[in-house]
């Protein structure tokens, strides 16, 4: 069946976008564009899509063999792209030595097609997911869930992109052409050994965090600057690093999307900040012949994290991201339109909540991960409002399956613009109290659980996860149970929130 799907051959997603451009002796290269994931649309209208996890050696580092892991190639994965409506199936094959998952982050999915930790595909194995896309355009992405292990399986370089494309947005006039004027960038930060090997070893509280910062999986990009525009689809790919992204040279840009798609109208901004799992799009500006470079600053926002903490989660450095180069005469683009999305309230600020979560260490409401315990049921088609408070001398984040929700609310107050559109994970600095409105439609299943997380990778590994059923009206919670040792394929000293989670004490949350 696959070689009838027209398996993409094997190609390496870094090194395929011509690596013209590069300055011999400068030490950077051209920023490598992940191909566009190929696809086939069979008599039943189901767009179909191959992924093979396989081992394979990259060029991270210039000059440095790297083995790493990777979809469809050595690192990092083809683009999937689809549009809202139609009815996707992605096959994914596992050549890895080990269990993997992938899930579709950000994506409105039935929960056993989410990827999560309850859809394990065994070495030599394979597993397809199929939904229907019934949400608006948006930069998703998708990236493995094993249970215990996920930091690890991002970390060698398994995630790739999701683009939604529709039809509202598609008539806006936006850069859209892709790895032209519309580029997907993911940002990732790596340790390396002196033989060039990742470095695994010793991850600080916020998880491996790295000295050496790949776009698109490679050090030292650059990009050549064709348009007057260019939209930038910006994942923060990371583990436990975040980014206050903004130009060297002071330009400010138009802010357009967030993790669930368009705002309502650009917002203009000299800086973005990015916690692990987000997504932002920004539109740039450039003229002449001019190079800049994106960079990540301090964090500011830190809300009451201790100075020293913070220091020792990165939120002090500064990095280059990808330097522009606009060496030649420019391709005009138009205007971008002066607004962009409707998006209708979900639920007016002051609204009770539904349900509260606390953040501290690596629990959720004082509970770590449990594959055993359903930490909640949902209704389907009721509105929730959550609350999300870090109460923690840790940064974290908070992200939940299924859904793309609203911020309606920081502490009292309605949320700032930049947060006020569609989101799926969302910056929880300690102190202030998130407000989340969020719908669960349709996709009720009494079997299978959809997580809310820390997407710090470590603390998710480490069990700061819960999970939650949507039930339908009359449905009774009758989750499966996953055998650990087989389904789970792991041993259970390094499954965080198996039995460790247990022992500190799995407090119901109210
Ligand atoms: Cu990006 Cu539960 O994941
Ligand atoms: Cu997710
Ligand atoms: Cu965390």
């Amino acid at each position: 069946m696959l070689a009838a799907l027209g398996l993409a051959p094997v190609v390496a997603a870094v090194g395929c976008a011509g690596g013209s451009g590069s300055v011999p002796g400068d030490g950077s290269r051209a920023l490598p564009i992940p191909p566009l994931a190929e696809s086939s649309v069979g008599a039943d209208g189901v767009r179909r899509f191959a992924l093979r996890a396989g081992v394979g050696e990259s060029e991270m580092v210039l000059g440095k063999k790297t083995p790493t892991w990777g979809y469809n190639g050595a690192v990092l994965g083809p683009t999937l792209r689809a549009a809202r409506g139609e009815t996707v199936a992605v096959t994914v094959r596992n050549a890895l030595p080990e269990m993997t998952t992938v899930h579709w982050h950000g994506m409105h999915v039935p929960a056993r097609m989410d990827g999560g930790p309850y859809q394990p595909i065994q070495p030599d194995g394979d597993w397809t997911a199929t939904w229907t896309i019934s949400q608006q355009a948006a930069s998703l992405w998708y990236h493995p869930h094993p249970h215990g292990s996920t930091e690890k399986h991002v970390y060698r370089g398994l995630s790739g992109f999701f683009l939604l494309d529709d039809a509202d947005t598609n008539a806006l006039e936006l850069p859209k052409t892709y790895g032209v004027d519309d580029i997907p960038l993911v940002i990732q930060d790596r340790r390396f050994s002196p033989d060039g090997a990742l470095d695994e070893s010793d991850p600080s509280d916020v998880g491996l965090l790295g000295d050496t910062i790949l776009t698109n999986g490679i050090n030292r990009a650059h990009l050549d600057v064709r348009t007057s525009r260019v939209r930038l689809r910006i994942l923060n790919g990371s583990s436990g690093r975040l980014y206050n992204l903004g130009f060297a040279d002071g330009r400010d840009f138009a802010l357009i999307a967030t993790d669930g798609g368009l705002l309502p109208a650009p917002l203009r901004r000299d800086r973005v900040l990015i916690s692990p799992g987000e997504r932002v799009e920004i539109v740039v500006a450039f003229d002449g012949d001019a190079r800049t470079m994106l960079r990540s600053f301090p964090i500011e926002n830190r809300g009451t994290l201790p100075a020293r903490e913070a220091a020792s989660f990165g939120f002090d450095d500064s990095f280059d991201i990808l330097e522009f180069r606009t060496g030649r005469t420019l391709e005009p683009a138009a205007a971008l339109p002066d607004s962009l999305a409707h998006i209708a309230p979900v639920a007016p600020i002051g609204t009770a909540a539904d349900r509260s979560f606390e953040l501290q260490w690596f629990m959720i409401n004082r509970a770590r991960m449990d594959m055993n315990r359903i930490d909640f049921t949902v209704a389907v088609d009721t509105t929730q409002v959550w609350t999300v408070r870090n109460v923690d001398n840790w940064p974290h984040n908070f992200h939940v399956h299924d859904v793309q929700f609203q911020i309606i609310a920081v502490d009292d107050a309605p949320p700032p613009p930049e947060l006020a559109g569609w989101k799926d994970t969302v910056f929880t600095p300690p102190g202030p109290v998130f407000t989340l409105a969020m719908r669960f439609t349709d996709h009720a299943d009494p079997n299978y659980p959809y997580m809310f997380h820390c997407h710090l990778l470590l603390h998710e590994d480490h069990g700061m996860m819960g999970q939650f059923l949507v039930l339908a009206p009359g449905q009774r919670a009758a989750p499966v149970r996953m055998n650990m040792d087989t389904d789970m394929n792991m041993d259970t000293d390094t499954a965080a929130g198996g039995s460790s989670g247990s022992e500190m004490g799995g407090m119901p949350h109210h």
